[in-house]
């Protein structure tokens, strides 16, 4: 099946790469019964086969017409549907010439996509969308890399086509920060580890190995370059002023969003973007070759997990892209505003969902590994709460998309009060809890969850300070997942999903848990780590995820550069600084480790790769976020006022009269 994305496809063709061992040449058999009457296969001639290399698939077009049971505002059908990538021939001759072509292509595989996706009623997004036919606009417009394209499309981002204010003050900022302070060796030689890493297509840089340990015998999947591995690669080079680099990356990830995806026959919704992807380079007849972007949407990743986070990072990441380069033309693209759209509406589609809160499985975020944390973990709420606020920014404002953007509103509004109001710990809340009444049956209920208190570890009675709070790591009924996951809750407050009073508190918890959080080197991703009983039951006897190791309470030097920046704008940079020097003094010496093992963070993670890249790029994305505060604060989001006024107070006539939102909103007003 995978062998299908290295076929080489004419542009402006309606093709479907099949999917050789499934049934219906490709097409997933859908859960909808009348699924044979509405759909033709037909070969359609008029393409072109792939070249003749004989592991190419044959290609066809499948028809589809969609019945009468098709819920119009549904899935578009198949004439309409996505789109492919195509890969470049690179190598021995290299033309230069990137065929992201795109256009309308068929795919039934989206059309009878097992999910079910309810999209906002919203007839011009739809049209946007669903597009089709050879005659119209590509649905994704094509990167031409033509050499004068390619300098056209360079010149946009050069320092000296500078045009927008913010970034000529940035860009001054960067220089004036530059100018006075002198690299430091350890910086350069964490400079060199990463521009080492860049990864290039047809010859543009366009992202970063996870690991670049040239000793390492069994790369696995380090090799590629990872959506939210690349992140902090991506922050070090703006704020460095290398945009290009990020601009490709953003260009390219979003052509894999339309990639035909299947995991044992079933097609994950339209949207999702992958967890990683690698160039690979395929030979072709007369010695040469063609470099090929091969994602990995979880169908090859240990585990089959989803990547749920990925299409978040990207819109935060192409936010952040435009506020640092000012290059806001990129997410005015026809192309871009599908892609923000398409992973907004896969968000926001209906489920059996009771929560605004997003309903994930395990091991869709930074932790990839079975660690409990399936339901509606703090990690993918934050990291959805700022992709709703970024795409609200970035959406065109037109009646293709109010609709969406009220969803928006509606869910931010719903999601941070849920956050606020039902994730918050701290001593008093702990007390209540203590005190909770269960099995209550009504809307006026006190322990809407049903906790019961027995559920609260012994180890938070004793380790919850006087001072300052944090929001646990998932709520469920009847569950409290009470772990601090760091991540989560350093972007809660990156991203203002708590309240300015709980982003404080949960700066002072850090501060005042240092010797369990930070210790000997920053940051833990999650504490406490899950023991005995626990660790056997809850990860599945995993060997990597042993007792304060890798994800479970190992200690990662990436999250580095989000306690920068959440230091940053609480107004706490001695923190930052503090945990900075901790890590400068080891991470060189220790060759730039993954993780960090042991309950204060002392040895190297057992199976940590070295010369691990967001290790280095969240090293030098804090130094850099430190020295350009301005830059920073264009990184990180204030209370929003409005989404306060669209809060219905929902505990209004519960026992705590105020709910937080109000709190919050008495806090900031006095
Ligand atoms: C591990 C981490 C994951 C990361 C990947 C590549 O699987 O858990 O978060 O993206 O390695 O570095």
């Amino acid at each position: 099946m995978r062998a299908t994305k290295f076929v080489k496809m004419k542009p402006c063709c309606r093709i479907l790469l099949p999917c050789r061992n499934t049934p219906f040449l490709g097409v997933p058999i859908p859960k909808s019964s009348n699924f044979a009457s509405h759909t033709n296969c037909l070969f359609d001639s008029h393409f072109s086969a792939p070249n003749d290399r004989t592991s190419s698939p044959r290609v066809f077009v499948f028809k589809t017409i969609l019945g009468q049971s098709q819920k119009p505002n549904s899935a578009p059908n198949s004439n309409w549907s996505q789109s492919r990538i195509f890969s470049t021939t690179c190598g021995c001759n290299f033309s230069k010439r990137a065929h992201y072509l795109v256009g309308s292509v068929a795919s039934n595989v989206k059309s009878f996509s097992t999910s079910i996706e309810t999209r906002v009623n919203d007839k011009n997004f739809e049209r946007i969308y669903v597009q089709g036919g050879l005659n119209v606009k590509p649905l994704v417009e094509k990167i031409d890399l033509d050499e004068d394209a390619v300098k056209k499309e360079d010149d946009r981002i050069e320092v000296k086509d500078v045009e927008n204010d913010v970034k000529n003050e940035n860009l001054k900022e960067a220089e004036s920060a530059d100018a006075a302070k002198e690299e430091s060796e350890i910086e350069k030689d964490a400079w060199k580890l990463l521009r080492d890493s860049v990864v290039t297509y047809c010859g543009s840089p366009v992202g970063t190995l996870a690991a670049n340990d040239p000793n390492d015998k069994q790369p696995l999947n380090y090799d590629q370059v990872f959506i939210r591995d690349f992140v902090p690669s991506a922050f070090a080079f703006l704020l460095k002023g290398e945009g290009e680099i990020v601009r490709n990356f953003l260009l390219h990830t979003l052509q894999l969003q339309s990639w035909e995806k299947t995991v044992d026959c079933y097609s994950p919704g339209q949207g999702l973007m992958p967890a990683s992807f690698k160039v690979r380079s395929v030979a072709l007849d007369d010695n040469k070759f063609e470099e090929v972007l091969d994602p990995d949407f979880g169908e090859s990743a240990i585990g089959r997990v989803a990547p749920v986070d990925s299409g978040l990072w990207w819109i935060i990441l192409l936010r952040a892209y435009v506020k640092l380069t000012g290059d806001s033309g990129l997410t005015e693209r026809g192309d871009v505003q599908t892609g923000i759209k398409l992973i907004i509406n896969l968000c926001l589609s209906d489920g059996f969902d009771m929560f605004p809160s997003l309903l994930v499985t395990d091991g869709s975020c930074m932790i990839d590994r079975r660690m409990g944390i399936h339901g509606h973990p703090l990690e993918i709420q934050s990291l959805f709460y700022s992709a709703l606020r970024c795409a609200r920014e970035m959406l065109a404002l037109d009646d293709g998309s109010k609709n969406l953007v009220r969803a928006i509103n509606n869910r931010l509004s719903a999601l941070s009060f849920h956050i606020r109001e039902y994730y918050w710990v701290d001593l008093k809340k702990i007390n209540e809890i203590y005190r909770y009444k269960t099995e209550e049956y009504s809307t006026e209920a006190t322990n809407k969850f049903n906790i019961y208190p027995e559920q609260i570890p012994h180890w938070l009675m004793h380790w919850i300070p006087e001072e300052g709070g944090y929001l646990i790591g998932n709520l469920q009924p009847a569950h409290m997942d009470f772990r601090f996951f760091t991540l989560g809750n350093l972007w809660s407050i990156v991203s203002s999903l708590g309240t300015p009073k709980q982003n404080e508190a949960i700066l002072n918890l850090i501060e005042a848990k240092w010797d369990d959080l930070i210790a000997q080197m920053p940051l833990k991703i999650c504490f406490p780590a899950l023991e005995s009983e626990d660790w056997r039951i809850i990860t599945g006897c995993d060997p990597k995820n042993t007792p304060w190791s890798y994800h479970n309470g190992g200690s990662w030097p990436t999250l580095l550069w989000q306690f920068t920046l959440a230091c940053m704008k609480m107004g706490r940079t001695d923190l930052a600084k503090k945990a900075i020097d901790i890590a400068e003094r080891r991470l060189p010496l220790d060759r730039w480790p993954e993780y960090y093992d042991t309950r204060n963070g002392k040895f190297i993670g057992k199976q940590a790769r070295l010369y691990q890249t967001w290790s280095v790029a969240g090293y030098l994305t804090s130094k850099l976020l430190l020295e350009n505060p301005n830059m920073a604060s264009l990184l990180f989001w204030e209370e929003d006022y409005d989404l306060l006024e669209i809060c219905v107070c929902a505990l209004s006539n519960s026992s705590r009269k105020k709910c937080s939102r109000r709190l919050a909103k008495s806090q900031i007003l006095v």
